[in-house]
């Protein structure tokens, strides 16, 4: 039989989700369905119950429902609680299993397809919300050295306060004045409405990578990074690769996502 899975968000029409795990299932063999669903802004437990009633495996779940998820879950991975946040969930006996994937997706994308390896490598992360909640776990795991800068200071730094044991830190833009890092990593929305980001001439290292976590369109921050003659990429590698975590939770086979990162490029 057929396992069913889906996509829940709302908007959620334009998702490349079941197009990736379609490839995916396809290049691994395995029977699966992945369709999209958009919930009602109030109806989040509502449309789970029904797909654990219709004995789906799982879901993946998109904006604006992540917390929700996070919420309904009876059993959270670590890498969920530290993001506050869940993308992924797996029904199974009667537990329903939180994990949050966003994160390993970018440190995949970044170590595996880009080839930069995060292992003691100065890293700035912008941005305090949602976004970037959902990548500092894996960030650390990865042994960056990491500072968390956002628009709102204390943001940042309560972000940073969650990891008391780890190297990392918050701070304001103006404060970045005179430091430089080799990784740095949008994850604000600021691209949403083209939006700088107030970052200072000078903050790349030599040889430096800017990380954009958003796909589809050249933010201004890109804009200043290839104006900075720095190497950039966008997000859509991590889409992949937080999708590819997803399935291997599910179906325990890991997929190659280089075939179906040139595809969606190509589309
Ligand atoms: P998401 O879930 O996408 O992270 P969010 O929780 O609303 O969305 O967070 C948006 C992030 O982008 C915040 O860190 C926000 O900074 P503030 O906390 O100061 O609001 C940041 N952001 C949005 N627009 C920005 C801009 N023009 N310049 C700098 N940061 C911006």
């Amino acid at each position: 039989m057929t396992d069913r899975y889906a996509v829940i968000g709302n908007p959620i029409s334009h998702s490349k989700s079941p197009l990736i795990h379609s490839l995916f299932a396809e290049q691994t063999g395995q029977d699966i369905s992945y369709e999209t669903i958009e919930a009602p802004l109030d109806g989040f437990v509502a449309t789970i119950a029904r797909l654990r009633s219709e004995n789906y495996k799982g879901c993946n779940v998109t904006v604006p429902f992540k917390f929700n998820a996070f919420e309904c879950a009876t059993e959270l991975s670590e890498r969920a609680l530290a993001a506050q946040a869940v993308n992924t969930l797996t029904f199974d006996d009667g537990k329903i299993t939180g994990d949050n994937t966003d994160g390993a997706g970018l440190v995949r994308d970044i170590e595996l397809n880009i080839g930069v390896t995060l292992q003691g490598k100065r890293v700035l992360l912008m941005g305090a919300g949602g976004a970037a909640y959902g990548v500092v776990l894996p960030l650390l795991t990865a042994d960056a050295s990491l500072i968390i800068a956002n628009r709102t200071a204390n943001k940042a730094l309560e972000l940073a306060r969650k990891f008391p044991a780890a190297d990392v830190r918050g701070c304001s833009y103006p404060e970045l004045d005179n430091q430089q890092f080799d990784v740095i990593i949008n994850a604000t929305s600021a691209g949403l409405t083209d939006s700088e980001v107030p970052l200072p001439a000078g903050i790349f290292a030599p040889g430096a990578l800017a990380y954009d976590m958003m796909y589809g369109r050249e933010t201004p921050f890109i804009k200043f990074a290839r104006e900075q003659g720095v190497q950039v990429a966008d997000g859509l590698g991590m889409l992949v690769e937080q999708a590819a975590e997803a399935f291997f939770i599910w179906r325990g086979v890991r997929p190659d996502t280089t075939p179906v990162i040139a595809a969606l490029r190509a589309s």
